[in-house]
């Protein structure tokens, strides 16, 4: 059923792709380089109308949960990189980790995501654990996003219970890959590509995705990154503009400097473009409309993302007293606001939008299809699609 469903939004889907023309690198590229605002229009309300045939008109909420800002690394865009002694740093205790999983629970959220640094000391025995208390006391879809961890500990972490995990590539450029998220001397470094290939043969449902605009992106790289969504058959996309941050070699020393011709922009422009490129591209997956987005343009960014393709908000549950020490970049949204506060703003603005919150966990209309494929049953997500449509 599903899956006819989905032959029929392919067609469909293919007319929109042929009116906007996104089979190769080349017509990517074009879009990418489009400035007539016309022409952005059509790109971004094309990406709307992809988002309500294949995953609906609901949107998820999912109760982000920091637990830890240590971090073992150097990235040098990340406010929390070892090397900047300016952070206080924290992990949240099990007790707090439960109260905020039982916070997403009230709030009707079907989703807890578990974000943290890459911190050394953080104990996998114990993450297991919260894991498996969080299922046994809610409903709730467990996603990590905990960074390189060995398929050993994945595999550990999925038995737990875990169902989703997120680790973008953040470029596909190798070379500047390399340079801003330095492997670490002497210890193991995991290749992204390798550990997202691991998480789906352990089946987790996959996320992965970039920043917008890093200094050194060429557009010809943001092409690249687009095209490798497609092949990395990803469920969730998470994207979100570059944000400087004072405290990084990054944010320092990219603010002198002139970019070069063929810099991307880090705008609230192209960051909805590439959201509008990426649901065309991938328009069965579940794509947030980011906190970096909502930093970007405070009080209306996540609106702005679920006008062009997004259907995933992620309001801030890690307790308040934390919060402004999670600082990946300067000036984060949902630092000091509740909540709750942001969902009365959505509830409100949703219902404006033609759109309303979900109920349960949300799986992605992609993983549910590929795992349909695979002879393995097919389940659904509660989804309405508008049965209405014809081809
Ligand atoms: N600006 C925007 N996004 C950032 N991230 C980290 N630092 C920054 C920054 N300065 C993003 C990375 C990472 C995710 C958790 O946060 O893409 O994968």
């Amino acid at each position: 059923m599903l899956a006819e469903k989905k032959e029929t939004l392919n067609k469909m889907n293919g007319v929109d792709r042929n009116m906007i023309g996104l089979e190769t690198r080349a017509e990517i590229l074009r879009w990418l380089k489009e400035d007539d605002p016309e022409a952005i229009r059509r790109l971004l309300s094309t990406a709307d109308r992809v988002r309500a045939l294949h995953v609906g008109d609901q949107v998820h909420f999912r109760g982000l949960i920091e637990l830890s800002n240590l971090c073992r690394r150097a990235c040098s865009y990340c406010g929390i990189r070892a090397p900047n002694r300016g952070v206080i740093r924290y992990r949240l205790t099990r007790e707090e980790i439960l109260a905020a999983a039982d916070t997403a629970r009230e709030m009707g959220f079907g989703t807890v995501t578990l974000q943290s640094g890459e911190d050394p000391a953080l104990n996998l025995h114990e993450l297991c654990e919260t894991i498996r208390l969080i299922k046994q006391h809610t409903r709730l879809a467990v996603t990590l996003s905990i960074g390189e961890r060995s398929r050993n500990e994945l595999a550990r972490l999925r038995d737990a219970g875990a169902d989703r995990y997120l680790l973008r590539f953040e470029t596909s450029n190798s070379d500047l890959y390399n340079a801003i998220h330095p492997p670490i001397p002497g210890q193991i470094n995991h290749d992204r590509f390798d550990v997202l290939r691991w998480l789906d043969e352990l089946g987790y449902e996959i996320g992965s995705g970039i920043m917008v605009g890093i200094p050194g992106e060429t557009y010809d790289d943001l092409a690249r990154d687009l095209e490798l969504f497609r092949e990395l058959n990803l469920d969730m996309i998470g994207l979100g503009p570059y944000i400087p941050h004072p405290e990084t070699p990054m944010g320092r020393c990219m603010k002198d400097l002139d970019p070069p011709p063929d810099q991307t922009p880090n705008s609230l422009e192209m960051t909805l473009k590439v959201l509008a490129i990426t649901r065309l591209i991938c328009p069965d997956v579940n794509l947030p409309s980011t906190t970096a987005l909502e930093t970007l343009t405070p009080d209306n960014g996540y609106e702005n993302g679920l006008a062009c393709g997004a259907n995933v908000i992620m309001p801030n549950l890690t307790p308040v007293k934390y919060r402004a020490l999670y600082e990946i970049y300067p000036g984060k949204a949902g630092q000091t606001r509740m909540a709750s506060e942001l969902m009365r703003r959505m509830i409100d603005n949703l219902r404006t939008m033609g759109r309303k919150p979900a109920i349960g966990p949300g799986k992605s209309t992609h993983y549910l299809l590929r795992h349909a494929a695979d002879g393995k049953g097919v389940e659904t997500n509660g989804i309405e699609i508008d049965e209405s449509i014809e081809p």
